[in-house]
């Protein structure tokens, strides 16, 4: 697919781009010598291994293998596509991009996801401005009035109005020169059965646009206002928005998550919305969906501590215990609040006020705690047989906790509650463990990209200090080239890599960064964002002593060849080749360089 962007314009706005400003909207990030370093939010992990280059601006991480600059960043982390990734970095530097959205012509050229993504913004708009105008349009001001929503908040948070009737929206964005069939897969439109036409999805209800992290317009929630069912409508899954994948909010609750270092994850809309009011802004919600492991990853940029709020204790039990491994296995801490029955966090909030509400989390218990407590609520602890049942209800969700220590600090506190042998408690547990095999086994470290095979010998060794050196001092490339050092690699990732390198900058010179975005293999680039960050002798005669030793360790076999062909064209008489092989070799010793020292 021909890029719409001129390289130039790409080159600008790296040059424009800190890749620390891009990845600390997503990663805590601390120093560690030269480079930054935090968790990374391509793979779970509880040491930090995901590094960042200031001076080289990209990025790797050690756990995981991935890598890349801050396109590759931006691409993988927000499942954008490279002119997508540009598009955002032009508009957040002040870039000038020749605008996609134009003319029907450049609209016909933006990808799938950019039309999808332009069509959800309008049809936002749409129902923005149908909120408040003519009689359904006034009901639906007046229902938000009524559940205290106030107008401010409606701004803050785009809340719009789809007016009853079969096809507003469509009629309207046919104006805009959208297809009916492009509002169909952006969700707001359902075909008819018959294939006669289309409708709108939304009709007469309140919408609640929804963004991704990045402020993306992904998809919309719809409520009815009386009781009709189902009360809430949301947009199918389509290809710019996927439930499991987004939280309600998070794009504008993401500066407090940082600055509380913790949030609340509620289930509904007007929960998020009504906290947000109250001043707890750090709060999103899940989208009629259970919490996922991307939640929970996506989450873990912004916070160490997610607090999930329950309405009610049965509910949260389920959930909590639901996710424990999850949570266990990103490294992220987690605890259950329960509102009073009867409530939910819309209701609580606007009944009791924030300092009630923020008594309530100063007091939810971490999610294990919270088991427990809930496991003897239903059981007792007085007698044998509650606490035979407490301890059977609590042998998957201890067992799912993987840190050794916290596990034996849990089990110490149940044993304690329930005045039972701490050591006994343990047996089972490590019993239940055993059987089950454990809920977080070393199974994920296996999706590490083992980086190139660098074990053997001194030769390997040197190709990889070459190979980090091209990447590192474009003048390396030059004298790569000129003593041909690549053709004789042996580690075939190196070569493969040494090759890629030359390919990319016969031309002009081309620095880390540039390298890296030009690879569009994943492992590839990865292994390629490690190299660029290793240590490597810094000046042209610290490369020159490294280069030479390389060829001292790994003669030219082309050499060999060449001498070989000599040989074969004397005994066959080939003066015409002989001569043109004699014309090599010389060529070849003139332009070898001298070892030096
Ligand atoms: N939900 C949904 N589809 C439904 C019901 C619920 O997608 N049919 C999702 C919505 O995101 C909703 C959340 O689950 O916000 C919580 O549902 P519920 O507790 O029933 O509604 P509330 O958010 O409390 O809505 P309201 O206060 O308007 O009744
Ligand atoms: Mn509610």
């Amino acid at each position: 697919m021909a890029l719409p962007i001129p390289e130039e314009k790409i080159t600008e706005i790296r040059h424009a781009t800190d890749i620390v400003d891009i990845v600390s909207e997503s990663v805590m990030l601390k120093k560690a010598g030269k480079n930054l370093l935090g968790l990374c939010p391509f793979h779970a992990e509880k040491t930090p291994s995901f590094t960042v280059s200031p001076d080289k601006q990209i990025f790797h991480c050690f756990g995981c293998g991935v890598g890349g600059n801050v396109f590759s960043f931006l691409m993988k982390h927000q499942g954008v596509t490279f002119p997508e990734a540009v598009r955002m970095l032009a508009d957040r530097y002040g870039v000038d991009l020749p605008r996609p959205e134009a003319t029907a012509a450049q609209r016909r050229a933006l990808t799938e996801r950019e039309q999808l993504l332009a069509v959800n913004q309008e049809a936002m708009g749409f129902f923005q401005r149908c909120l408040g105008q003519g009689g359904p349009g006034r009901r639906a001001k007046d229902y938000l009035d009524r559940r205290g929503i106030a107008a401010e908040t409606i701004e803050r948070f785009e809340l719009g109005y789809a007016p009853p009737g079969w096809d507003n929206l469509l009629r309207f964005l046919t104006g805009r020169r959208v297809a009916p069939a492009l509002a169909e897969k952006a969700g707001l439109a359902v075909g008819r059965r018959d294939t006669s036409g289309h409708y709108d999805r939304f009709r007469d209800r309140i919408i609640f646009p929804i963004r991704d992290a990045n402020g993306r317009v992904v998809g919309f929630g719809g409520r009815v206002m009386g009781d009709d069912l189902p009360k809430y409508l949301n947009s199918p899954e389509t290809p710019v928005y996927n439930k499991g994948r987004v939280l309600y909010g998070l794009d504008r609750a993401k500066a407090a998550c940082r600055q509380a270092r913790r949030v609340f994850v509620v289930e509904g809309y007007f929960d998020a919305i009504a906290l947000f009011q109250v001043g707890i802004e750090n709060t999103v919600a899940t989208l009629g969906t259970a919490l996922t492991a991307d939640h929970i990853r996506l989450l873990k940029g912004y916070v160490e501590r997610a607090v999930l709020v329950f309405d009610s204790d049965a509910a949260g039990v389920k959930a909590a215990e639901r996710s424990i491994p999850l949570f266990v296995e990103a490294g992220m801490e987690a605890a259950v609040l329960v509102l009073p029955e009867g409530d939910d966090p819309d209701t609580y909030v606007r009944r009791r006020g924030r300092e009630a509400f923020d008594k309530l989390a100063d007091k939810a218990l971490g999610i294990i705690a919270f088991l427990t407590v809930s496991a003897v609520a239903r059981h007792g602890q007085q007698t044998v047989e509650g606490k035979v049942r407490v301890i059977n209800d609590m042998l998957a969700p201890l067992s799912a906790v993987s840190d050794t220590m916290a596990r034996s600090l849990h089990i110490r506190d149940l044993a304690a509650r329930l005045d039972v042998d701490e050591s006994a408690l343990l047996a089972r547990v490590r019993e239940f463990s055993g059987n089950r095999g454990r809920v977080s086994g070393p199974g994920e470290r296996t999706l590490q990209t083992v980086s190139m095979s660098m074990a053997a010998g001194k030769g390997s060794r040197l190709e990889r200090q070459i190979v980090a050196m091209m990447l590192q001092h474009p003048q390396a490339v030059a004298e790569v080239s000129r003593r041909r050092l690549v053709d004789r690699f042996e580690d075939p990732g190196l070569k493969k890599m040494g090759m890629e390198i030359l390919a990319q900058c016969a031309e002009t010179p081309r620095d880390a960064s540039e390298i890296v975005q030009h690879i569009t293999d994943d492992a590839l680039q990865g292994q390629a964002a490690a190299l660029a960050m290793e240590q490597v002798p810094w000046n042209d005669q610290g490369w020159k002593v490294v280069m030479t030793q390389y060829e001292a360790v790994r003669p030219h076999r082309n050499d060999d060849d060449l001498l070989a062909k000599i040989r074969t064209a004397e005994a066959d008489n080939d003066f015409e080749l002989l001569t043109k092989l004699l014309k090599d070799k010389q060529h070849r010793a003139s332009n070898r360089q001298e070892p030096i020292s």
